[in-house]
């Protein structure tokens, strides 16, 4: 965890009488309270199943559970090393699916299955370039993701526990606008953009130099993680979005029979709603930080998790 949810779980904990103790060098927290022992890790409190966290960490397998129960959810198509996991898929196969997918679709989404705060997720454009991200994928991976590219409206992070939804905000991905003299460094630098590989992977793929028009905009990302640059917006219950974006988190985190988990969905261009992905941590430190009033709605949410904890 990192230093600030550490602060924030010790002040929530002396809220609710829970005694908290810091063991293996801060990876677990030992939480005791009326003779109930319960622990919590790295990311994730002692409070989903096993099975459905594992479920959840693997984005091909959340893919399948929920497509088998008729839960909308982007495609996905599952590349296993062909040497570590050789029963499952040869080489032969591997290009197959790969040429099928981009005759399909053209532009390609790949990543590895159990990725996370958009670290090597790239889109690739022709099978060339789908083979090479595969091939160096596979040296850290044993297994890949490949999704067909949605043209994503808007993208939204909601926050579920039991069967409730308590918080929904859009991620507005990271973007300048020119005045006609600036260039584009000179406006990045203005962002405050985290330091991480994320934001050093996006910012490489574009020309630094280049000195945007009056008004014109830039986007510096096509992905939406606040990790790269992208910035919350808490989405208010009386918006239109909200009833539908809540009605299918609820149904997905029923569907992996999650407890405490965040739903990502992304509405397209074409108005329609799927699950992403599925975290069985419930990470919120750059929210707390980006948004209005984040710190307390952040405590709010992992209070009502601990409670739900000893209940
Ligand atoms: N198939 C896709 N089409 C369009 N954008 C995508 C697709 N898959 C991922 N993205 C974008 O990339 C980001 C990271 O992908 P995601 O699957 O959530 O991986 P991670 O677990 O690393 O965050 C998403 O938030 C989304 O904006
Ligand atoms: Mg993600």
């Amino acid at each position: 965890m990192k230093q600030e949810t550490v602060e924030l779980i010790y002040e929530i904990c002396k809220e609710l009488n829970i005694k908290i103790e810091e063991l293996s060098y801060g990876w677990i927290y030992k939480l005791t309270k009326d003779g109930k022992i319960r622990y919590i890790g790295r990311k994730s409190f002692d409070i989903n199943n096993v099975e459905s966290s594992i479920i959840a960490s693997d984005k091909y397998a959340t893919y399948e559970v929920l497509k088998s129960q008729n839960i909308p959810i982007i495609e996905h198509k599952i590349i296993f090393d062909p040497e570590k996991r050789k029963d499952y898929m040869s080489k032969k196969e591997i290009i197959d699916i790969i040429s099928s997918e981009f005759m399909k679709n053209g532009k390609i989404v790949v990543k590895p299955n159990t990725g996370e705060t958009g670290k090597d997720v790239f889109r690739c454009c022709s099978i060339k370039e789908i083979e090479k991200i595969v091939k160096e994928l596979l040296k850290n991976n044993s297994s890949i993701s490949i999704c067909p590219y949605y043209d994503i409206k808007n993208e939204y992070r909601v926050f579920y526990l039991r069967g409730e939804v308590l918080l929904i905000y859009k991620k507005i991905k990271p973007f300048v606008i020119g005045d006609g003299k600036s260039s584009l460094k000179e406006l990045v630098s203005k962002l405050n953009l985290p330091k991480n590989d994320v934001v050093e992977e996006n910012l490489s793929k574009l020309d630094l130099n280049y000195i945007p028009e009056n008004k014109e905009k830039i986007e510096l990302s096509w992905k939406h993680n606040l990790s790269g640059g992208a910035t919350p917006k808490i989405i208010e219950k009386n918006d239109k979005v909200y009833k539908e974006v809540e009605r299918l988190a609820i149904k997905a985190g029923k569907t992996l029979n999650m407890i405490f988990a965040t739903v990502d969905i992304i509405e397209t261009d074409k108005d329609s709603f799927y699950v992403l992905e599925i975290n069985s941590g419930v990470g919120a430190t750059l929210f707390s930080k980006l948004a209005p009033n984040g710190k307390k709605i952040v405590k709010d949410i992992y209070k009502k998790a601990l409670e739900n904890l000893f209940e």
